[in-house]
């Protein structure tokens, strides 16, 4: 710590004991209304090694940061940050583009001829991946998991267009489980945008940023683990990719979306209408995704809301925020355009009246910091490379009935370097737009979704 700063230190310290007097719990678990995160600078920047743990146990997948050490071929294709975050507002744009379009269209204005054929959102830059094994004998597949689309798709043989990521595409010559959907079958004429040819059915997925993804509907065996499969698995079998990137590092999704074709539905007869996951604090350390009722670690739930503009999308109450322990000055109404919960946005989005309010509090309690330059999207950055300690006030998600989530501290900050670690929220450019609870700030939470009974459950502690 610089001695400059040290009598401001202790003043921190003092203010820190003060505020957080009517808590005296321990860092780690269910820390409801502490006031500050006690953190040593060090700890904030991710390490080069990978300490993952191996997920045992039924349908539990490993769940990796896709651009860090736990990534089974690491590349010199890198990413940066601020593409990230260009990726994640694409993403974060098209689903608001995609809930106003449907919006429009249920009030009697003709649907948009670009909205996009499956659910909008974007492919983004999703993050975390999963492995998953596809057909007889089994290949394995790093892909992206979304709750913001409902398809799942990998890239197939015979390629028309094909990127390069690690694993070579899908080839459904060499699988004994492999068919073809028919055109007339229910599954092909209840996708949003299908086609027929050979009398085969042919998916197409446009994202808002014209990256698709077409070739024909499969069926195949999922291996969930290596013990369960999933048969006749419906997914788009990819054979024309474009505007992927090899850096994308994945071959391809898997839709955890509420509709239709989503996995979910798929699984729910089988499993019930039930998954959960936990995404790591940091890309050192690999989290899990569990589909179905099985092992769903214990939680506090809030309602699944569904609206039908958007059906596909997990909305949740939000109604207020605390920072430090204390609820902000925030009108209930702020939120009322509505919150989605998803996977695949990496930085929280809020209406901007909220974001302020946050924002101001959280510069409030920082101001003993330095600032330093925005990142991207990101506007209340300090460089916190003079100090081997620092305080972060905590925050908190409140949502109508009553149930908090407490976002841990490696969510609170996006550190690209200790020189510049940003606030990891985001306000949207108007409150009509819906609110995203991104992946950053539900770091090793378990979060499970109930879909059957309509609630969303998180519990403390899901993953390192
Ligand atoms: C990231 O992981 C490393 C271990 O690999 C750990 O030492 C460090 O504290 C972690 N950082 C955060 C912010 O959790
Ligand atoms: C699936 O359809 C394609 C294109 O019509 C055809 O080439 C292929 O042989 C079919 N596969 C099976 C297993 O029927
Ligand atoms: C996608 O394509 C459309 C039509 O060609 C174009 O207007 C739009 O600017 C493109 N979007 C991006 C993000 O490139
Ligand atoms: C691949 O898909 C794009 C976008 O839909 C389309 O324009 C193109 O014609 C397709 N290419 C082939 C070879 O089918
Ligand atoms: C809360 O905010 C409203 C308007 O945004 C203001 O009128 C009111 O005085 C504030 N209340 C407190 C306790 O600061």
């Amino acid at each position: 710590m610089a001695s400059s700063s040290s009598l401001l230190h202790c003043c921190v310290l003092v203010l820190a004991c003060l505020l957080s007097s009517h808590s005296s719990q321990a860092l780690g678990g269910n820390n409801r209304d502490k006031a500050w995160h006690i953190v040593e600078v060090k700890s904030l920047l991710p390490s080069s090694v990978c300490s993952s743990a191996k997920e045992k146990g039924f349908n539990r997948l490993t769940i990796i940061h896709r651009h860090g050490p736990c990534t089974p071929q690491p590349t010199n294709k890198k990413i940066t940050d601020a593409q990230i975050l260009r990726k994640d507002q694409d993403r974060v744009d098209s689903m608001h583009y995609y809930v106003k379009s449907a919006k429009k269209a249920t009030i009697g204005e003709s649907l948009s001829v670009s909205l996009p054929a499956q659910h909008g959102s974007s492919y983004g830059t999703g993050n975390y991946v999963v492995k998953i094994g596809m057909g007889t004998p089994r290949k394995d597949f790093s892909v992206v998991f979304d709750t913001g689309s409902d398809l799942s798709w990998i890239q197939c043989k015979p390629c028309k267009a094909c990127y390069n990521p690690t694993d070579p595409p899908f080839d459904p010559t060499l699988s004994s489980t492999y068919s073809n959907v028919s055109c007339s079958s229910k599954d092909c004429t209840r996708l949003e945008k299908s086609f027929c040819s050979n009398r085969q059915c042919q998916y197409e997925v446009r994202y808002l940023d014209n990256s698709t993804t077409n070739g024909l509907l499969a069926r195949d065996t999922l291996t969930l683990s290596p013990t369960d499969r999933l048969l006749n698995f419906i997914f788009g079998c990819g054979t024309n990719n474009s505007g992927f990137s090899d850096s994308d590092m994945t071959d391809g999704l898997i839709g955890l979306g509420r509709d239709r074709v989503s996995l979910i539905s798929q699984a729910s007869s089988k499993y019930g209408a039930m998954f959960s996951y936990c995404l790591p604090s940091n890309s050192s350390f690999t989290g899990y995704l569990s589909i179905g009722t099985n092992s769903v670690p214990k939680a506090s739930f809030t309602s699944m809301v569904r609206k039908t503009d958007s059906p596909s999308f997990y909305y949740i109450n939000l109604i207020a925020l605390k920072v430090g322990g204390k609820l902000l000055n925030i009108s209930s109404t702020v939120f009322s355009a509505g919150t989605v919960i998803d996977s695949g946005t990496v930085i929280t989005r809020l209406p901007p009246t909220a974001y302020v309010k946050l924002r101001d509090a959280f510069q409030q309690y920082m101001e003993m910091y330095p600032r330093a330059p925005n990142l991207d999207i990101l506007d209340t950055c300090y460089d916190l490379s003079k100090y081997r300690e620092m305080y972060v006030p905590a925050i908190a998600f409140v949502f109508s009935d009553g149930t908090t989530l407490d976002v841990v501290f490696s969510g609170i900050l996006y550190v690209p370097q200790e020189s510049q670690a940003c606030l990891a929220f985001a306000g949207n450019s108007d409150d009509s737009d819906i609110g995203i609870i991104g992946n950053m700030q539900q770091k090793t939470v378990n979060v499970i979704y109930d879909i059957a009974n309509h609630k969303i459950g998180f519990s403390y502690g899901g993953c390192k």
